[in-house]
């Protein structure tokens, strides 16, 4: 059942994305060769600790940090480590869920370190653009959930030739972390695919890998990275649908 949330929710949604929105573009000052993912989470989660929210990543289904930390060829769900350097011409994603007040939020960027290849940095500017155009399609007259991944799969397959990943998609949110409708980045008959209507809160997340959309899960239980090793983007936005338009709730 997808759970439709009145004005006030709405507010209290958008109260928790500010938050989120704010701690990640602070990050922006952080994210530099030889700080670890360890730190940058230390940082983040006290960032939002500190305006009083709390980063439900924590602990959800036992995961063990506050954020996800994906460097390179990690797709989403990199595990925060003192050992993991960041150095010049790496990309990483960071993935944050915030819970303000009983609400949640959630939201990712894919940062780059220093200067980054011409490639790397174009796969970074069109899983952006795709991320956007999702958004947009969400915004077409009558639109259904289809319309955010038919704008994500032209942009990112057809007119660029990246992998789209399959595997994870993105979800309802609000009063959990993940609550239905399934938002998938790719078009399939197989996926419920109703109406957008006022009321619907939605984290639209595309995950694009350089190479094919296929992933390999890591031993560790979390980690997800590219099958062929390539790099992959993820930009995340929380949206609601409301009577006057899609308005991004986590954009700051
Ligand atoms: N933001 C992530 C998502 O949309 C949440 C990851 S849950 C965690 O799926 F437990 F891995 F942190
Ligand atoms: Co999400």
């Amino acid at each position: 059942m997808i759970q439709l949330k009145n004005r006030h929710e709405i507010d209290k949604i958008r109260e928790s994305g500010k938050v989120l929105g704010e701690c990640l573009l602070s990050l922006e000052e952080v994210i530099r060769s030889g700080i670890s993912t360890w730190d940058i989470d230390r940082i983040a989660h006290e960032f939002i600790v500190k305006r009083g929210g709390y980063p439900s990543c924590l602990g959800y289904c036992g995961y063990p940090n506050a954020t996800c930390v994906s460097v390179n060829d990690v797709v989403i769900h990199g595990i925060p480590n003192k050992k993991e350097i960041l150095k010049d011409g790496d990309i990483v994603s960071v993935d944050i869920c915030v819970t303000l007040d009983g609400y949640v939020s959630d939201s990712t960027r894919t940062y780059e370190v220093g200067k980054v290849s011409d490639e790397v940095h174009r796969l970074n500017v069109v899983t952006r653009e795709c991320l956007y155009l999702g958004i947009d399609g969400a915004r077409k007259k009558n639109a259904r959930l289809s319309d955010i991944a038919q704008a994500v799969f032209r942009h990112a397959f057809t007119e660029n030739g990246y992998g789209v990943v399959r595997d994870y998609t993105g979800h309802g949110v609000g009063f959990e972390l993940h609550e239905e409708p399934e938002v998938p980045n790719y078009v399939s008959p197989l996926i419920p695919n109703p109406r957008l209507k006022p009321g619907m809160v939605l984290a639209v997340e595309p995950m694009i890998n350089m190479g094919t959309w296929k992933i390999k899960n890591m031993k560790d239980g979390w980690t997800v990275r590219t099958a062929d090793g390539k790099p992959a983007c993820h930009w995340e936005h929380t949206i609601a649908v409301t009577d006057s338009g899609v308005e991004i709730l986590t954009e700051v």
